[in-house]
């Protein structure tokens, strides 16, 4: 489908599009032209905007009730719970809202890796996108701070204190973002005025990113460039709006199962107990989806070390699309690749684990052992494979690999025909 140009209907329409082409844009992103063979995992883009957009307005209602104060914080949170009308649904809604945010983050990431979405001419959207990670893993970390329970107020102490391992001006640095000698006051509301503004800074670079994945248009499973203007696209509306929402709904069914039946699961009892500097919790752990962070962090047996691996893990992402030489984006043509693939994944998920486990005896060896495949990954492996690898040949169309089966083509003629025909007789 080629995307036909938007031509204002009327006199009014003529006169704003053409000051503010608003409704251009619009009739862009209805008949943006979609390669016809995206999969399900192609659907998290937008389950990611939905969850953005959730936790907006669940965090408005939410700050209209909450009073940052080191002496009302964790009370106002349980008044929320307790008195506030549906007040416990908005704040489970919102709190597991994270972690649901965080899953579809994760899957749309290592669908990226998987087809090689990183690969030019879509760097840019790439970078935008680990830019939003970024600014997700910060807000979500200061709004953990904000019920003020014990795993709050020391998990801001621990991360925190990483800062004060910088040389020279690292305790300066520390004091700094306190606010003073420890975690306090001014802490708890310096955190929650940034855990405010970041979603919106997140709201304006995914307008970036999605403008950025505009320019080049869609990858996909095939992981070849799609013609444009040809029968291998279709708009956007209602082909992938409605398979958008079909995954949407299937999504927030699994959300709404955490929400109503496990509400807590997903967090740390600990925090049910306010904060007390006076009592360290046996293990201090952050939430699950920062944990492989937490493992890097505490394989490295230095201080400043740790913090420089750990920040290394995410801004060695950055350099991705120049590290992976491959000249093949999708993973289905790349046989060694795809296999490593499932290691990374693997290597991925145990470090998660290793990062609840106390930074001792074989956790202790195993996480080391995963840090540094973590970063052979990306720094050996790649480059290496993009050059040696034997890749299997590419198809010259997307519709290749479904048509090439035998007897496909006919069948598809057939029922073509068929389709036809059972329409021309309906309109008759
Ligand atoms: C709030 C978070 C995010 C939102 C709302 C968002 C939204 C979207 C949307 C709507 C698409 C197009 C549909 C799709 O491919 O699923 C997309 C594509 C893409 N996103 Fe994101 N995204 C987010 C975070 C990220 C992150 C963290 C990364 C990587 C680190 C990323 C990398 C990409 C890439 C590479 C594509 C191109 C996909 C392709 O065509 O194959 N995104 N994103």
């Amino acid at each position: 489908m080629s995307e036909e140009k938007y031509i204002p209907k009327n006199k009014l329409t003529k006169w704003f599009d053409s000051r503010l082409p608003l409704l251009t844009l619009s009739h862009h992103l209805k008949s943006y032209p979609t390669p016809k063979n995206l999969n399900y995992w192609w659907t998290f883009g937008g389950i990611l905007t939905f969850c953005l957009i959730t936790q907006i307005i669940t965090g408005l209602v939410l700050a209209m009730h909450y009073v940052a104060h080191v002496d009302y914080a964790f009370q106002s949170i349980e008044h929320i719970m307790r008195d506030v009308n549906y007040g416990w649904l908005i704040r489970y809604v919102h709190a597991n809202g994270a972690s649901m945010f965080f899953l579809a983050v994760y899957i749309h990431i290592f669908r990226s890796l998987f087809y090689g979405s990183y690969k030019a001419p879509r760097e840019v959207i790439w970078i935008i996108g680990l830019l939003i990670y970024i600014l997700m893993m910060a807000t979500a970390f200061m709004g953990y701070v904000l019920p003020w329970g014990q795993m709050s107020f020391w998990g801001a102490t621990v991360i925190t204190n990483l800062f004060s391992a910088i040389p020279f001006v690292g305790e300066s640095i520390t004091t700094w973002l306190w606010g003073g000698y420890s975690v306090d006051n001014p802490t708890l509301n310096r955190f929650y005025s940034l855990h405010y503004l970041l979603p919106f800074l997140t709201f304006g670079l995914v307008i970036l990113h999605i403008w950025a994945l505009h320019i080049p248009g869609n990858n996909n499973p095939v992981g070849i460039d799609v013609k444009k203007n040809s029968n291998e696209t279709m708009p956007f509306h209602p082909y992938m709006v409605m398979k958008d929402l079909l995954a949407l709904l299937l999504f927030i069914s699994v959300f709404l199962w955490f929400v109503f039946f496990a509400p807590n699961v997903l967090g740390h009892p600990d925090n049910y107990i306010e904060a007390n500097p006076l009592v360290t919790p046996a293990h201090i752990v952050p939430e699950w989806y920062l944990l492989p962070f937490y493992a890097i962090l505490r394989a490295i047996p230095s201080k400043l070390g740790g913090v420089i691996f750990m920040f290394a893990a995410i801004f060695i992402l950055m350099l991705l699309p120049w590290l992976d030489t491959s000249k093949v984006r999708s993973a289905i043509f790349r046989p060694i690749y795809k296999k490593l693939f499932w290691v990374l994944l693997f290597v991925v998920i145990l470090l998660g684990y290793l990062g609840a486990k106390p930074p001792e005896g074989i956790y202790l060896i195993l996480s080391r052992l995963a840090t540094a495949y973590y970063f052979i990954h990306f720094l050996v492996i790649l480059p290496l494979l993009g050059r040696y690898e034997k890749t299997d040949p590419l198809p010259q169309s997307i519709s290749d690999p479904v048509l090439d089966k035998p007897g496909m083509l006919d069948k598809f003629k057939k029922s073509a025909a068929e389709y036809e025909g059972e329409n021309v007789e309906s309109f008759k």
